[in-house]
């Protein structure tokens, strides 16, 4: 199973959600592929907490260009991974994909997967109005105010068809589970029909 893994420009929980996503990978190894796809203010979060590098040698790493480039929107809809995941994700880009905006790289590629039925999971930053304590590259604590705007942009996410807000970055775990467990059951029922699985088809 290839998973798309977006990085957009969110410090806070970053770098939880980077070690998180590495002791997946290392987990699911034999069974699950990860691609990282950053978007360009991502590759700048990521350089203040030190953690490019660290995304770069630890996964097929693909950094935004436009929201075409690299045409990972395509490859979703191709059918090429099994879903998308945004993780973290800054307001701006839940914000963007609350009214349809698809002009980055990991927008497109949110609404063009939910387009071709590919599910798109999301961890957003601000999710409940409120105050939140977030980590600064410098290991200072810094505490932010959620803003009602931007909480009530997780809750329109929350009821658009196609995509799933977590509320903690440890429920991927859960969701790679469920998607290994839909694979093998598409498997059998493709061999019991004697067509081709589609893991051959791809
Ligand atoms: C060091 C740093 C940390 C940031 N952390 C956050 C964050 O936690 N949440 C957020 O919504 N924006 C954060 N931003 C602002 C976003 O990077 C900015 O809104 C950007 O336009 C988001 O673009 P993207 O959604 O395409 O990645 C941060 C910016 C910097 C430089």
């Amino acid at each position: 199973m290839k998973i798309a893994w977006g990085i957009t420009g969110a410090g806070d929980r970053l770098e939880e959600c980077v070690k998180l996503m590495k002791s997946l990978a290392d987990k699911y190894r034999d069974r699950v592929e990860v691609y990282a796809y950053i978007s360009k203010s991502g590759v700048v979060v990521l350089r203040h907490y030190r953690l490019l590098d660290y995304v770069r040698s630890n996964f097929k790493t693909f950094t935004e260009i436009s929201a075409n480039e690299p045409f990972l929107a395509g490859q979703l809809q191709k059918g090429e991974f099994e879903f998308l995941l945004i993780m973290p994700a800054t307001s701006n880009t839940v914000a963007k994909l609350a009214v349809g905006i698809a002009d980055t790289l990991l927008t497109n590629a949110a609404i063009s997967a939910v387009k071709a039925f590919k599910p798109v999971y999301i961890f957003p930053t601000d999710r409940e109005e409120g105050l939140i304590t977030t980590k600064l590259p410098n290991g200072k604590e810094l505490v932010l105010r959620v803003r009602k705007e931007d909480a009530e942009n997780v809750r329109k996410l929350r009821e658009m068809e196609g995509f799933y807000v977590l509320n903690d970055p440890r429920e991927v775990e859960s969701v790679i589970e469920k998607h290994l467990e839909d694979i093998n059951r598409r498997t059998l029922k493709d061999l019991r029909r004697g067509q081709p699985t589609s893991q051959q088809k791809l």
